[in-house]
Parts: C-alpha cells; structure tokens; sequence
C-alpha cells in the first residue's frame, strides 16, 4: 500500500496564519501537524507515500519533509495546481500509485491511535475502500455519511445543511484500484470542487464495497482555530514529562517538557506545557495546555490555552486561547485582561 498526504489547499478557515504559511506545518505540541501523519504511516508499514502540494506553499513542505528519510519514508511531491479539491487532489497521485492500494491522508488532520489496525483491517477484509467515520455535534461542517441498519454504506454528502446522520468523515480513505473510475466520471459540485464524498458515493452506486469503520481513540481536523487549540491540548495530555533545559526558581506542575537549551526564570508553569529549545521565559505564568515554540522570548506574560510559535516575544501581556504566527511582538504597555489573539507571522502590536 502506497501513500497519499494532501497538502495542498487554500487553509482560507485559519487565516491570516495561512497566509504566510501551510495550514499543514502549524505546530501541535512543537511539532508540524504533518509530520504526525507522516510517522503515522511509517508506523502502519507504508514505505512510499506522494505528497500533494500547492504552487504557494509547496516549497515550505518540501523544506519541511524532504525526502521522507527522517520518517522512513520514501517521499515524492506533486504540484496540485489550484485546491480543486481531494478527489481532484487524489487523481494527481493516481499515476503515481500505479495500481497500487492507496491510504489517502488529509495533512491536516490528526489521529491519536494512528493507522495500523486500520491498514490491517483493510489488507484482511479488502474491500473496494474503507471509511472512517466518528460522531460529531456539528455533522453540517463535515463529510457525512449514511448507513443502513446493517452497517452497510449508503449516502455519502458533503457539508449537508440538513445532516441525515452524525457520522462524519475522518480524514483518512483506503482505496484499490477502482477508485480510478469513480475520479474519471465525477463532475465538479456547486463549490466548483471534485468531492472525494461524490467518488465514493459512485463507488456505492456501482455496486463496489465500501466498508466503514468507527474510529476508537479521537480525531480532529485542524481546520480552524479552535479545532488547532483543541488538538494541541489533546496531543499535550499525553505528553510525558521531560527538562533538558534550565528550570531556575519559580513552579512547575503538571507533565511539562523544557527541550534543551531553553531557559525558564522564576515561572509558574502549569502542565501540560511543552516549551522550545533556546526559549527563554522569565516570571511568567504559562499553562496549562500550551506551546511555546523554539527561540521565543517572553517577560512577565500571562499564557494558557494556546500555541506560540517560533521566535515570538511577549512582553506583559496576557493570553488565552491565542494562536501567534512566527516572528509575532507583542509589547508596549499591556491590556489589564486577557486578550485571544489570532496573528499571522511577523505581526507586531505595542500597546501604547
Ligand atoms: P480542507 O480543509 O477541506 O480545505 P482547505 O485546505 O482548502 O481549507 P479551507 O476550507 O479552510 O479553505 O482540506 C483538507 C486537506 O486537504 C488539507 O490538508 C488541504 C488538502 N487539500 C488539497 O491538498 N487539495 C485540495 O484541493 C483541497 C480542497 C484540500
């Protein structure tokens, strides 16, 4: 079985982070949300795996992975030139898979228990494509789909205004070879994009097998901030305790992560927290379940609930719920309360 990550995509849900950077590489627990994915897939046996990407961030993916050797993988890219979506998205890799089984992976979505009973089940059962589904309270924003009493796929729809279930689609597809048709006879739907939901649904209309299965531990797609913010806590809550760096003063409770070389002052840090190598914090209250990437500096913040991203510097301010691009300043004289913040890289506000 082969590989398919989708990353390309416009990301327009988490702008203005997208505008700077792949909605892809956004760090979840210090870590891009791809590369989870990734070893994910490595984990599961897949070996070769092409890597769908944009024209605009294409080239941060490619610096990012490279050629798959620090995953085990071996890694092969290949420009989706416009996001005409992940039916469209998947028949670019089709000549590339060659007739092989394709596990088709959204790059922005996460999978705690990963893929390796899901490529087993797949390999034993074989059926034409497998789903993964999981119950949501807001099935509307998802890809949905409908069984009948005996568990069989019916009705597939994309983001229905009127949801007939509450399974929605995960964001990883198993196919064989016969998805090959289904990609050639759809047409664009009314948002003018090659549904992966119509493809499938074409697999059930022709009678093909189309299994579905549960999804046991949690998923999420990361397609907006909140969805980011969550996922980031659900990474951290398994998060094992761990300083290299230098904790000097202050508190620290709860599973907390220092990587080497940074540096925490007289902080009161609650867990789970993982904060960067060369960060460098003094008398600051941070967590729980936050992030603070490589080389940021902050003095006398306030953080929790959020993810701050390389480089950032904080002076005073106080932070929930917040999403700080890379290079982000945020000084001056501080708001008294806590603010929640989204800010797309190199933004920069003094408060006067
Ligand atoms: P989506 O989140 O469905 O789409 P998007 O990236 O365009 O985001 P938004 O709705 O906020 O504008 O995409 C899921 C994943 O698939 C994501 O990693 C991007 C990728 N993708 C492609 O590679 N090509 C495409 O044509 C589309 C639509 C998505």
């Amino acid at each position: 079985m082969k590989g398919v990550m989708l990353a390309g995509g416009s990301g327009t849900r988490l702008r203005p982070i997208t505008h700077s950077m792949a909605k892809q590489l956004v760090p979840v627990a210090n870590r891009p949300i791809l590369h989870y994915g990734l070893a994910h897939m490595a984990e599961a046996g897949i070996d070769e795996v092409c890597i769908i990407i944009s024209p605009e961030t294409g080239d941060d993916i490619r610096r990012s992975v490279g050629d798959g050797a620090a995953f085990g993988l071996e890694v092969t890219y290949v420009v989706q030139d416009a996001p005409r979506g992940l039916a469209h998205a998947l028949a670019c890799a089709m000549p590339w898979a060659d007739g092989d089984d394709v596990l088709m992976y959204l790059g922005d979505n996460l999978v705690r228990d990963g893929l390796v009973d899901i490529v087993a089940d797949f390999s034993t059962s074989r059926p034409n494509c497998q789903i993964l589904l999981t119950r949501v309270d807001d099935p509307s924003s998802f890809g949905v789909a409908e069984l009948s009493d005996t568990g069989a796929v019916e009705r597939l729809v994309e983001k229905p205004s009127s949801p007939r279930s509450d399974l929605a689609l995960v964001g990883v597809y198993l196919f064989d070879q016969t998805i090959t048709g289904a990609l050639e006879e759809i047409r664009p739907s009314a948002r003018a994009e090659l549904e992966i939901t119509d493809a499938i649904q074409w697999l059930v209309d022709a009678g093909h097998r189309v299994d579905a299965s549960i999804v046991r531990g949690w998923w999420k797609d990361t397609g907006r901030k909140e969805d980011l913010l969550h996922a980031n806590q659900l990474v951290l809550r398994d998060l094992a305790e761990d300083v290299r760096g230098d904790v000097i003063g202050g508190q620290v409770r709860g599973s907390v992560q220092v990587d080497e070389g940074a540096r925490v002052v007289d902080c009161d840090i609650t867990g789970p927290v993982v904060i960067g190598r060369q960060a460098d914090l003094r008398r600051c209250t941070i967590g729980p379940n936050t992030s603070i990437a490589a080389k940021c500096q902050l003095r006398d913040a306030h953080v929790e609930d959020s993810i701050l991203m390389e480089d950032t510097r904080v002076d005073g301010w106080r932070l929930r719920s917040s999403l700080l691009g890379r290079s982000t300043r945020l000084g001056g004289s501080a708001p008294e309360r806590f603010v929640e913040l989204t800010l797309g890289e190199h933004s920069r506000i003094i408060g006067q």
